[in-house]
């Protein structure tokens, strides 16, 4: 056991996660360090199509993302939902309005994420499947950018929740047919990688820490218990 927690005070653990899980991740890593105070982190923060690269590369011990790829071999849990929403300025006039068909995205200027991205793609998809086309105003590859760019009136945009985590008062989310558009954000590793004592312990937190999220904006999880080690 003493040896077991000696090697985990010095392990290296290296995750790579998409764009939108960097509102959360940090912060369960606080607690985490607190348990395991010698535990060294990098953590890469960037889109899907470079989480899956950087994953085919086995370049990390574990990823989180949202669409699990099906040309590569990933074992992978789900461990908390992530509804994508529409983004709009406080005082736009579609604020007040409830059951906004989905066709009104058309009139709107609208910020697009980055080729790459997985909430482009997901948005991409749902606009298709609707016959929809919208006047892409501006793409930004950074939801903080895209958020920026709605406060300034520049257009609506669909991300994910979680970026609201620090400044929802700044926006509304529209109450639009076919939104929110559902996703779940996923841990995953290559399958059949052996994964570090400290990986697993990783691993094991975030499904605990996120079990515990009963509301999406409850983050601070003050009473995270520490986990079990492995055996
Ligand atoms: P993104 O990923 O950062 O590539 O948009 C988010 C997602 O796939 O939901």
């Amino acid at each position: 056991k003493v040896a077991d927690l000696k090697g985990l005070k010095q392990g290296q653990l290296r995750l790579a996660v998409i764009t939108t899980a960097k509102y959360i991740i940090p912060r369960l890593l606080g607690q985490f360090c607190q348990l395991y105070p010698g535990i060294d982190i990098s953590l890469q923060v960037t889109n899907h199509e470079r989480i899956l690269e950087r994953m085919i590369g086995n370049m990390d011990d574990l990823y989180i993302l949202s669409q699990v790829p099906d040309h590569v071999d990933v074992s992978f849990e789900a461990f908390l939902e992530n509804p994508l929403v529409v983004f709009a300025p406080v005082n736009h006039p579609l604020a007040q309005e409830k059951n906004i068909p989905i066709e009104r995205l058309a009139n709107e200027p609208f910020i697009m994420r980055e080729p790459g991205s997985g909430t482009r793609r997901a948005v991409q998809s749902l606009l298709d499947e609707h016959g929809i086309k919208v006047k892409v105003k501006l793409e930004l590859g950074s939801n903080e950018a895209i958020k920026q760019a709605i406060a300034g009136g520049l257009g609506v945009s669909v991300l994910s929740r979680h970026t609201l985590l620090t400044d929802a008062h700044e926006f509304s989310i529209l109450d639009m047919q076919h939104f929110p558009i559902k996703r779940t954000w996923y841990i995953a590793h290559p399958a059949g990688k052996q994964l570090s004592i400290v990986a697993r312990t990783y691993y094991q937190y975030l499904l605990e820490a996120a079990k515990k999220i009963v509301d999406l904006e409850d983050i601070a999880l003050p009473t995270t218990p520490v986990p079990k080690l492995p055996e």
